[in-house]
């Protein structure tokens, strides 16, 4: 089963107004060189200026982040899944580690946004990934079936047709300690076993992105893994010609 290959940048609280739209024309400008699909994820005030700077390049836009309510209402300081799709977002990143931990962000609570995302039209980019404590006690399967069973038993396995899920081990997240691409593949085996006993086809056909310190030297390696179909990228998607050097690996 032939599955896309995407790298997407989570540029997280990062930049100003005209850093993003630089970085924005930069990627957008070495886009056509990737075979990978590209995916930019600017902070919230910034989404429409990436947006118009990307222009008529396939990359896409995605948010950080959404409300766990739909649409509109009285929910002060929250972004709705639809405005993040008028603005141009076809997009978003459910249940980020730091969403989770600085956050408060349940599994339940990330499997109703997972929710909210799709009712909005957007793809859901689900994050998933155990801290070092866990994996040093032998928890992170687990930790990653709690974490994607939430949302299979909230929404059934087919919400995971159209989604993206990216593991992210917390420890490789910021560190410079980037999983080995064994540990990335192991890991991502074990997401794909774990929907597989749902739905082969959908388990065959699902994106998984390793994210955690990728960086233009490791990329290739990962990429190489049989169950990594690209990358979530921090630190280096802030910088296009780092960005861009990765898509060219995948
Ligand atoms: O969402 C991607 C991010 O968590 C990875 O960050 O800086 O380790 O690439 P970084």
């Amino acid at each position: 089963m032939t599955r896309p290959t995407i790298v997407a940048g989570n540029w997280k609280m990062h930049g100003n107004l005209g850093m993003a739209e630089n970085l924005a024309e930069a990627i957008a400008a070495g886009a056509s060189e990737s075979k990978a699909k590209l995916i930019v994820c600017p902070p919230y005030p910034y989404l429409d200026a990436v947006v118009r700077a990307l222009g008529d390049s396939d990359v896409h836009v995605g948010g950080q982040n959404l409300a766990d309510q739909p649409d509109s209402g009285a929910f002060t300081g929250e972004v709705s899944g639809t405005m993040l799709r008028d603005i141009g977002c076809w997009h978003v990143i459910v249940g980020h580690s730091e969403r989770r931990s600085l956050y408060g962000e349940s599994n339940e609570q990330v499997a109703t946004k997972f929710g909210l995302a799709r009712d909005a039209g957007l793809v859901p980019i689900l994050c998933v990934g155990e801290t070092l404590e866990e994996r040093e006690q032998g928890q992170m399967e687990s930790v990653l079936k709690a974490q994607l069973e939430a949302v299979v038993r909230m929404h059934g396995v087919d919400a995971l047709q159209d989604a993206i899920v990216a593991y992210e081990p917390v420890w490789a997240i910021g560190t410079g300690k980037t999983a080995s691409p064994d540990q990335a593949q192991a890991a991502h085996a074990f997401l794909r076993q774990q929907v597989a006993a749902h739905n082969a086809t959908i388990a065959g056909v699902l994106p998984i992105l390793y994210g955690g310190s990728v960086k233009p030297g490791n990329a290739p390696e990962l990429f190489a893994q049989p169950d990594v179909d690209g990358g979530l990228i921090g630190g280096a998607s802030l910088k296009s010609e780092d960005f861009l050097a990765i898509a060219a690996a995948a």
